[in-house]
């Protein structure tokens, strides 16, 4: 009888000592879409969240939709195109909160045209926003996270990456590119307790898809599992998962949240 009453006693400290501490996670592109939903997702799993994106108004009103609901969040204004300014901005909020727990490589832009027509500079800016930044990031985010000996890093690719699209040259290389640089981070800190995994969204309902005709959307929803385009939140959801204490064994991975259409 002893041994059992003193564990009934001593349980409920060893798990207040064992609660973690606030997460601080970074989401760039947090302004809309993806970005936004990924946002108020980690704001309701109660991390604190440096919403990132090049111009503060819209980042302020997210911030007062995760105030409102009971969540914190920060905003920091960056052109995550720009490396060394925004190499720079990362070690600030790191230095800033004393850590950085979660770090979402989420904003990124297409210049879409077939590879024959495609200039220099189209190819240029995809490149250094999609890809670049998220390197850049990742360098910068990577000494906090190892200090700690904890780190959850999201690289948000697209089924592009994975098995390529006409049209989209610049934009599947750096999704792809995504894809190697994850799985290199993951080997290279996965002994710090840093993970780095891929989300590869399909089709999403955001202002990058809106303007597809709808003859293209029919198309797509007709080669999906669950014929549907998919919405912000489903993104959120995988990288809710893959951000959390819990998916410390997950690395590497690339996972496709795409209804089915490629079963990647
Ligand atoms: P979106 O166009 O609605 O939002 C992009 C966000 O990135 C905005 O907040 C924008 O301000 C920010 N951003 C762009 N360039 C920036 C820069 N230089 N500096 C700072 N912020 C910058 O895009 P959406 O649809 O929410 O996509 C988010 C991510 O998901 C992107 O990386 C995109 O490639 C990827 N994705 C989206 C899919 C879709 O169907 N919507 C499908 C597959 C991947």
């Amino acid at each position: 009888m002893a041994p059992c009453a003193r564990f009934l006693i001593a349980a409920p400290i060893t798990l207040a000592m064992t609660t973690s501490p606030q997460r601080i996670a970074l989401v760039t592109g947090a302004s809309r879409g993806i970005g936004k939903a990924i946002a108020l997702r980690l704001a309701k799993d109660q991390r604190h969240v440096v919403l990132v994106s090049r111009t503060e108004g819209p980042l302020n009103d997210v911030r007062h939709a995760i105030e409102q609901g009971g969540g914190q969040a920060s905003v920091v204004a960056a052109d995550i195109a720009d490396a060394k300014a925004w190499a720079a901005a990362v070690e600030a909020v790191a230095d800033k909160h004393g850590r950085l727990d979660i770090l979402v490589n989420n904003a990124g832009i297409t210049k879409d045209n077939l590879s024959l027509r495609m200039t220099d500079e189209d190819w240029n800016v995809v490149i250094s926003t999609n890809l670049t930044s998220a390197f850049v990031a990742i360098r910068a985010a990577a000494r906090p996270m190892m200090k700690n000996r904890f780190g959850r890093i999201v690289n948000i690719s697209s089924t592009s990456g994975v098995v390529g699209n006409a049209g989209q040259a610049n934009y599947a290389a750096a999704k792809s590119g995504l894809i190697g640089l994850t799985k290199t981070i993951a080997r290279e800190l996965g002994g710090k307790g840093v993970t780095a995994n891929v989300i590869a969204p399909g089709f999403i309902e955001t202002d990058m898809t809106h303007n597809l005709p709808q003859q293209v959307k029919d198309q797509v929803t007709g080669a999906m599992a669950v014929k549907r385009l998919g919405t912000p939140e489903d993104i959120a959801a995988a990288v809710a998962y893959v951000t959390s204490d819990e998916a410390g064994f997950l690395t590497g991975q690339t996972i496709c949240v795409d209804g089915g259409l490629t079963m990647c």
